[in-house]
């Protein structure tokens, strides 16, 4: 295990792990184990931000205290791995424009999104990064080393245009041959996914739930959908997702107060 940190409160930690690393496909995850006692119990779920010949790398925010656990752990340390987990994206090059809206640390989930979409479509993506601030925009070298334009936004305007991702998004002027991709919070990705809709782009997203068992048993990771799966309108996120069609998912059952 090797780690950096890049902002404050964000790391990057690279792992050795060449199994995950064959099997993994952009958007999957992993239970990440955060100490090695058995305190906290439950491993915590990360996706995969790059997949190398090797291993993975995982890019996270310390949140709460298994993250920051986490952060305590020193290069050269072990740290078991489950996955890789969920469905991952689909990756079409027959859309003619493809492009991704990341928020705050949403973004973790798409440098390897970026890279399987410039190996398999004319173009490469385009991508909105937003953030709070400038130094929480990450990988933006790295998206432009893969021959992505970078539109930056802060809802400061401390870097880049002062605007949201969804807003930024709508100055992009996505139409019926563009596939958009979200990650972020849950209000971004429900206004990302209405100014997607607006403009008839197809619109997937990547959810965040908790998660304590990742494979389907414990029912803690539900979302609300608008169609019914085996009778229930509920998706689990862990093996139903993450990544959805944002059409199926009742975003108004989360965030009931905004009116778009
Ligand atoms: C698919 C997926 C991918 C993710 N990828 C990333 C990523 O790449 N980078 C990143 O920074 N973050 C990512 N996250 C978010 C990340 O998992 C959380 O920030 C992290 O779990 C917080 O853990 P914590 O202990 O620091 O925080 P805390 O808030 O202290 O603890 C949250 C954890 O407590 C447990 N928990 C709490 N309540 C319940 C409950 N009711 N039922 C079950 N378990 C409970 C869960 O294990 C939960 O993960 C991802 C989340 C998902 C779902
Ligand atoms: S985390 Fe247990 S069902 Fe999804």
């Amino acid at each position: 295990m090797a780690r950096e940190c890049v902002a404050p409160g964000h790391w990057r930690m690279r792992l050795h792990a060449p199994d995950i690393a064959r099997a993994a496909i952009p958007g999957q995850f992993c239970m990440v184990e955060v100490s090695e006692t058995l305190y906290p119990f439950l491993r915590r779920p990360m996706c995969f931000s790059e997949i190398h010949d090797d291993g993975v790398s995982i890019l996270y925010k310390v949140e709460g205290e298994g993250t920051a656990l986490l952060a305590q752990r020193v290069p050269g340390q072990k740290c078991s791995l489950q996955g890789p987990l969920g469905n991952g994206f689909p990756v079409d090059g027959s859309f003619e424009r493809h492009i991704i809206v990341s928020g705050g640390i949403g973004v973790a989930t798409f440098p390897a999104l970026a890279q399987a979409l410039v190996g398999a479509c004319q173009r490469p993506p385009e991508v909105v990064l937003a953030a709070r601030t400038r130094e929480l925009l990450l990988c933006e070298d790295l998206f432009k080393g893969l021959g992505c334009t970078v539109y930056l936004a802060t809802d400061d305007g401390s870097a880049g245009q002062k605007a949201y991702a969804a807003g930024m998004l709508e100055r992009l002027n996505p139409g019926e041959a563009t596939r958009v991709y979200a990650c972020g919070p849950m209000i971004m990705m429900r206004t990302t996914a209405a100014v997607a809709r607006r403009a008839g782009a197809n619109c997937l997203v990547s959810l965040e739930a908790q998660m304590a068992c990742g494979d389907g048993a414990c029912l803690g990771c539900v979302v609300e959908s608008i169609e019914e799966y085996e009778g229930e309108k509920m998706v689990r996120v862990c093996v139903d997702g993450p990544v959805f069609d944002a059409a199926i998912i009742d975003w108004e059952a989360h965030n009931p107060a905004y009116d778009l």
